[in-house]
C-alpha cells in the first residue's frame, strides 16, 4: 500500500505524519516493511532520518529522496509493504506523488479556516485516487476543533475517525526515532482497513 501525505498548506504535520506512520508500521511488522519517500525539496524527512542516524539510533526504516523519475517508477510498481510519500506543497512533484499513491492522507489543523485548502487537495486527489482528511495537532475542547468537525460533517467529507492531538512529545521527537506512536497506531489500524477494503474490491 502506498500512501501519499499531501496538503498545499505548509506546516500541517505532513512530514511528522509520514515518519510516525512508518514508525508505527515498523513497530508492528519489523524493519524493512516501511519506506518513506521524501518528495519535498525541503528534504525535511531526509533531514529527520540523518539526525536520527547521528543520534545513534536511526529511524528503523529507510527514507529515500524521490524525484519525478522515482515517483513515476513507483507508480508503475507493485508493492507488498507500506510506502509513505511526503509530498511537496505544489507542482509536478505533488501531482506525481498523488499519482504514485493508492491512497492520499490530507492532514489539516483543527482550524476551520484551513479546511478550504484541505478540500481543494481532496478534490485534486480524488481525480485519480481515494483520499481522506486527518485532523492533526488538535485541541479537542476548543470551539475551533468542534467547528472543524461540524464543517467536515456538513460537507460529508471523508475523514479518519482518528484525531492526532497536539502533543509536546510529538513536537520534540523531530530529528529522533519516536519512542511512542500514540494515535498514529489507530490511524494505521484505519489504513489497514482501507487496504483490506481495496484488496477485497480487486478480487
Ligand atoms: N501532533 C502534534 N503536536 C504538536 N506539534 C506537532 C504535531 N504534529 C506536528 N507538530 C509540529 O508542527 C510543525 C510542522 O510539522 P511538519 O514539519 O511535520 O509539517 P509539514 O506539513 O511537513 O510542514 P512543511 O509544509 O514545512 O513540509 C513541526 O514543528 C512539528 O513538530
Ligand atoms: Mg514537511
Amino acid at each position: 500500500m502506498r500512501i501519499a501525505i499531501a496538503n498545499a498548506k505548509g506546516g500541517v504535520a505532513k512530514t511528522t505524519t509520514a515518519i510516525y506512520l512508518a514508525t508505527a508500521v515498523t513497530d508492528r511488522y519489523g524493519e524493512t516493511t516501511a519506506t518513506v519517500y521524501d518528495a519535498d525539496p525541503q528534504s525535511s524527512a531526509s533531514l529527520w532520518a540523518d539526525a536520527a542516524e547521528t543520534d545513534g539510533t536511526g529511524l528503523g526504516f529507510e527514507v529515500r529522496p524521490a524525484n519525478l523519475s522515482t515517483l513515476g517508477r513507483l507508480a508503475a510498481q507493485g508493492h507488498g509493504g507500506w510506502d509513505f510519500v511526503d509530498a511537496p506543497p505544489q507542482g509536478r512533484l505533488l501531482e506525481a506523488s498523488i499519482r504514485s499513491a493508492d491512497f492520499v492522507v490530507i492532514p489539516t489543523s483543527d482550524s476551520p479556516l484551513d479546511l478550504q485548502q484541505a478540500w481543494a487537495m481532496l478534490d485534486e486527489a480524488r481525480k485519480t485516487t481515494s483520499a481522506a482528511v486527518l485532523i492533526v495537532r488538535a485541541e479537542r475542547n476548543t470551539t475551533a476543533f468542534k467547528q472543524t468537525e461540524q464543517a467536515l460533517r456538513d460537507a460529508a467529507t471523508p475523514r479518519f475517525d482518528t484525531v492526532i492531538p497536539k502533543r509536546q512529545e510529538i513536537k520534540k521527537a523531530l530529528g529522533s526515532r519516536p519512542a511512542r506512536t500514540y494515535e498514529y497506531r489507530d490511524l494505521l489500524n484505519e489504513l489497514e482497513q482501507v487496504r483490506r477494503d481495496m484488496t477485497g474490491e480487486e478480487r
